[in-house]
């Protein structure tokens, strides 16, 4: 029996591609799994109003770990236009896999690094070295959203919330409301996921990320849970940060910078503003993780016209797999898969599109592989 079972899940568009040359790196890397395939986006959607089946949900509570390309989403309507005609209106909904898939397995953590490898003409600047924490099941993604707003709950609010008096009279098709909701224990956790990670390997800031000034209830208790969770890591640095202002900053001085941990939607903005400072969707990796699984994949998504071509950047997603490799108890092959992509670049012989070249993701993959 193989030491690993992984869940393969490539998706669509690049995300198909993206795996393929994820898997000649770890094939190359001697890893010790068993790949087993995963049923997951646009085609599923279409053909059975489903994009994340029951079979795949059953498949990752199968697997030690999964790796994901990337899937193709669209607006409501515009995904039930495409359902195939027996499936049109039976009211089903399209829901994004991936968010369900953080929340079912409750895989609250996720984690991005973002390291300017030398010679990486895309570079922002050389020695950009971040980490950013953004929690994954709560905020403003916590799905509990309504367009139209029912009259009860109008009625209710009305009743609560002074401020509520602007927006009361307005009919309920007149406007949405989607709600930001932040647990104590949901900020503890990836706060201190966030000093953890920066105490194991020698880290020596956490900036919190919020906007407590504003946002008083939510923000006010994320930032008041980090101040207690920091209180437990007296040897690192702690330091908070408007969202707004901490953008500006992190662009003017990203040196000033180490881990960051934020509230779901902030860290999905800090996250990409981080990826694009060390070479944008080609190199940005990206692990969700909980406390029985996690799934690695690049932050892009599935480029729909690029599909096909194989040419897009491979890099992003053998990062994510390299972060495999540390999940899942691997830090040598992991330590040797990431050298070996440091080499790639630093060479500068074999360059995608994306970093002025012309190789092939596959080319790209087998690079990598060669150096290992
Ligand atoms: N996690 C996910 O699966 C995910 C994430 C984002 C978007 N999406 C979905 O993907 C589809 C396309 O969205 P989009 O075009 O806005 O974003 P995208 O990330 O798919 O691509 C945007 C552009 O970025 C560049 N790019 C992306 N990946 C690259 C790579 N590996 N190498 C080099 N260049 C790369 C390409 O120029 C591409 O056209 C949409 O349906 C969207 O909903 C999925």
């Amino acid at each position: 029996m193989a030491k690993h079972k992984i869940a393969w899940l490539p998706g669509d568009g690049i995300g198909i591609e993206v795996l393929q040359a994820a898997r000649i790196v770890l094939d190359a890397a001697d890893l010790d799994a068993e790949f087993v395939p995963g049923d997951i986006g646009w085609e599923f959607w279409r053909q059975e109003g489903e994009a994340f089946p029951q079979r795949t949900i059953d498949l990752l509570a199968r697997v030690d770990a999964a790796m994901f390309g990337a899937i193709t989403s669209k607006p409501v309507k515009a995904a039930e236009a495409e359902l195939s005609p027996a499936l049109q209106g039976t009211g089903l909904i399209y829901r994004s896999p991936i968010v369900r898939m953080r929340q079912l397995f409750d895989l609250y953590v996720c984690l991005r690094p973002c390291k300017a490898y030398v010679g990486n003409r895309l570079n922002y600047k050389p020695g950009i070295d971040l980490v950013v924490f953004r929690e994954n099941t709560e905020d403003l993604y916590a799905g509990v959203e309504f367009s139209p707003v029912p009259k009860e709950l109008s009625a209710i609010l009305s009743q609560v919330s002074k401020p509520f008096s602007t927006f009361s009279s307005l009919p309920g098709d007149a406007y949405a409301l989607s709600c930001k909701i932040n647990t104590r224990a949901g900020s503890e956790r990836i706060v201190r996921a966030a000093f953890e990670f920066a105490r194991k390997f020698g880290r020596t800031k956490v900036t919190v990320v919020h906007k407590a000034n504003v946002v008083r209830a939510t923000d006010g208790l994320f930032l008041e849970t980090a101040r207690e969770v920091a209180r437990d890591f007296p040897t690192i640095a702690v330091d908070e940060a408007n969202i707004d202002a901490l953008v500006m900053w992190l662009l003017k001085n990203p040196f000033n910078y180490d881990v960051l941990v934020a509230p779901n939607l902030y860290g999905d903005i800090i996250s990409d503003l981080c990826a694009q400072m060390v070479g944008g969707l080609g190199f940005g990796c990206s692990g969700n993780i909980g406390e029985k699984l996690a799934v690695f994949e690049p932050t892009h998504g599935s480029a729909p016209k690029y599909s096909g071509q194989f040419k897009v950047n491979p890099l992003a997603t053998i990062l994510a797999a390299k972060m495999m490799l540390d999940w899942l108890g691997e830090p040598e092959k992991a330590a040797r898969i990431e050298t070996a992509v440091a080499r790639v670049i630093e060479e500068g012989q074999v360059k995608t599109y994306d970093m002025g070249g012309s190789a092939s993701t596959l080319d790209m993959a087998k690079a990598v592989a060669s150096h290992l």
